[in-house]
């Protein structure tokens, strides 16, 4: 039976719907790489836009032209040195005889800085960043020996090294996939504190971007697949049990939206039937706009019911005067 059938579809649908929303919540991944997730707003905050890669090279060409060939920068002022870095990545320029670092983990620097012709690596390449707080965290570690532990030998495992900790501030004005680092300070040339401003700090992923899951406008649409449900299933069952409707009568405000369908079909056919009419102007016109005679009213009907063709003409001039009547009482109340 149709009606068991819209019934059961509906069904289907809700389940689906509802399937999709608790399956949604279970595929959430904290540990994305550069996706850290605000303990107090539950959104995810992707600094993958911000992480810089170097520029794919084809035959000796750049590809992407919008690719930056260079990392982030960041002014020393008084500390008499420039900062380079990047988020989440290493940096982009090649750096070789870092102070104290072994050769093999040049290619992973994530932030140095030069001075006096010495590359000094503030901290190797880390792609987790944290919540602490209200505030989103990266930290480097592991950069070359700091200043008093230089004496040491460097294979000493217990060497105090460099790193670095920047805190991103959320800069709305800021263009997409820019980062303004600023440097803060550091007390002891160990640890380096940097602030990072940047659109991409502001969050605003309520889901996990690897999760593929729904934006804003997935939910919405989950909530209206919902509503549009509970009238299907709760008209049927009202029509079906109360007002003992059987057949497609047991959908809901069935004949208002028969009616919304017929008066879709008629407009077409107006539209098509004033469009053959001015390819046929010539033509003796018994279309449906004389059939209801001097009646402007009816004309007008009988436009709209135009689908009956050309026979029983009278009929349906009866038929149209009799709605006409109908529809003025019903205006009238
Ligand atoms: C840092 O960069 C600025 C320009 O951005 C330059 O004027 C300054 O000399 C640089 N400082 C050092 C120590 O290289
Ligand atoms: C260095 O970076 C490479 C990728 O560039 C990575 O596979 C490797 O694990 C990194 N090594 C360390 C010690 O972080
Ligand atoms: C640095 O980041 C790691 C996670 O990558 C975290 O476990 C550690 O506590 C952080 N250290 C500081 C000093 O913030
Ligand atoms: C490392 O240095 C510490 C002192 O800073 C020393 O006590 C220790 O013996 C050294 N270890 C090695 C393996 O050299």
């Amino acid at each position: 039976m149709k009606l068991t059938g819209s019934a059961h579809y509906s069904l289907f649908l809700l389940s689906s719907i509802l399937g999709l929303a608790s399956a949604d919540n279970s595929h959430l991944k904290d540990d994305a790489p550069c996706v850290a997730r605000s303990p107090t707003s539950g959104m995810y905050f992707d600094l993958r836009a911000i992480s810089l890669a170097p520029p794919e090279l084809k035959n000796g060409k750049q590809v992407n032209k919008d690719d930056r060939g260079e990392s982030w920068h960041a002014k020393g002022h008084d500390y008499m040195a420039n900062f380079t870095l990047n988020i989440c990545a290493p940096v982009i320029e090649k750096v070789e005889d870092v102070v104290g670092v072994e050769s093999s983990l040049w290619k992973n620097v994530s932030a140095f800085y030069e001075r006096d012709g010495k590359i000094y690596s503030i901290g190797q390449q880390a792609s987790d960043p944290f919540f602490r707080g209200r505030k989103l965290v990266l930290n480097y570690t592991n950069g070359s020996p700091c200043p008093d532990d230089f004496n040491t030998a460097s294979s000493n495992s217990s060497v105090r090294r460099k790193s670095t900790i920047m805190s991103f501030l959320c800069d709305r004005d800021a263009l997409p996939n820019q980062a303004t680092p600023s440097f803060v300070g550091t007390m002891d040339s160990c640890t380096y504190y940097f602030e990072v401003r940047s659109s991409a700090a502001c969050g605003g992923i309520a889901v996990d971007p690897n999760a593929g899951g729904m934006g804003p406008g997935g939910v919405f649409g989950v909530i209206m697949l919902i509503a549009v449900a509970a009238y299907l299933i709760g008209g049927c069952a009202y029509q079906r049990t109360v007002m003992h409707q059987r057949g497609w009568r047991q959908c809901p405000n069935f004949s208002l939206w028969a009616g919304m369908f017929d008066f879709i079909k008629d407009m077409f056919v107006i539209m098509f039937s004033s469009v053959g009419k001015c390819f046929r102007s010539n033509r003796p016109s018994n279309s449906g706009y004389t059939r209801a005679g001097s009646d402007s009213r009816g004309g007008f009907i009988g436009a709209i019911g135009g689908r009956g063709g050309g026979h029983g003409g009278r009929r349906d001039v009866d038929a149209e005067n009799r709605l006409i009547d109908q529809l003025d009482e019903e205006w009238d109340d």
